[in-house]
């Protein structure tokens, strides 16, 4: 488990919720010269995720509870753990460089996500942390530098940071929000086994796909239109997607797909009661996987 000291000084720290991210939809339509991919992806946020807390203390601290906080590497730079204390550090050097004063700071994550999983994990939890310590040192900065910072640290970061329901197009940098996304039920499956998303976009066959196109309708048949890109290359690294995905179909999804780079799949269902019913199915026929009902974030319903 990573740790760097554990200098809590008092009990009441400030909480933000790093929410797990979804891509309803993610195609692949081509590749820059550096060989990041260009993407357009229907993003949207689920009401459950990791947990970061911030507490004054004496010097900075770093600890790390949860489900699977024995899966986050302790010395990994750009891994999930660490992502964190890096987004720390360079928000600390941008304040500090305006003379904004940054106290020590010891930060509690409860890792509740799959890592390496396609739902965000280690991106929710850097931008959790960045919206957690502009609070905890209450210092402000202008969106798009905040935004740039956010994508240096990896490129669903600025996504994460908002952490509403988005279109993420370029590599993930240009973001609207859509105003008619409709909260839905959903349940996540996850097999435990992480998933590098490097491996999968080096053995994506196709990079030049069909856009995502005009979003007109509703949004069931819609995103049935819809795809992942990455969910080919995934399911002939890791087979039990095949699984996942055909358990929670059978749970009665009226959609199931892969999520990011994978391996976590979702279900759509048609209620709350019903996911929930569907993800405790699924935890006693599989105890050792990941299955967890949640609601997502809605606009304009
Ligand atoms: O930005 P992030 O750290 O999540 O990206 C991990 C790796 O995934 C990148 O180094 C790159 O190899 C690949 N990637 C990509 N195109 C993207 C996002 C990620 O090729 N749009």
């Amino acid at each position: 488990m990573p740790t760097e000291g554990n200098g809590l000084a008092d009990e009441a720290g400030l909480f933000e919720l790093a929410p797990a991210k979804i891509n309803l939809a993610l195609h692949v339509t081509g590749q820059r010269a550096d060989g990041y991919h260009l993407l357009e992806s229907i993003v949207t946020f689920a009401d459950t995720g990791d947990g970061l807390s911030f507490f004054a203390a004496e010097e900075d601290g770093f600890t790390v509870s949860g489900r699977f906080a024995h899966l986050l590497p302790p010395d990994a730079a750009g891994q999930d753990g660490n992502l964190v204390l890096k987004a720390r550090d360079l928000l600390r050097r941008m304040l500090e460089k305006r003379g904004i004063p940054t106290p020590p700071v010891a930060i509690h994550l409860e890792k509740n996500l799959p890592v390496a999983a396609g739902i965000g994990g280690g991106s929710a939890d850097a931008a959790a942390t960045l919206r957690g310590l502009l609070r905890f040192w209450d210092a402000g900065m202008p969106e798009p530098e905040l935004a740039s910072l956010a994508l240096s640290l990896g490129t669903d970061v600025p996504m994460c940071l908002r952490s509403e329901a988005l279109m993420a197009k370029g590599i993930g940098e240009d973001l609207t929000e859509l105003a008619t996304l409709p909260s839905l039920p959903l349940v996540l499956g996850n097999p435990l086994v992480g998933v590098s998303t490097p491996d999968i976009f080096r053995r994506l066959m196709r990079k030049d796909n069909p856009p995502i196109g005009a979003l007109d309708g509703d949004w069931l048949p819609v995103l049935k239109t819809l795809r992942n890109d990455l969910e080919p290359p995934a399911r002939s690294l890791v087979r039990e997607i095949d699984q996942i995905s055909n358990l929670i179909g059978a749970e009665g999804a009226m959609l199931t797909r892969m999520s990011g780079s994978g391996a976590t799949c979702f279900g759509i269902f048609p209620s709350s009661e019903a996911a929930q019913k569907a993800a405790e199915n699924l935890n006693g026929q599989k105890p050792d996987w990941y299955f967890q009902a949640v609601q997502t974030v809605g606009t304009g319903q």
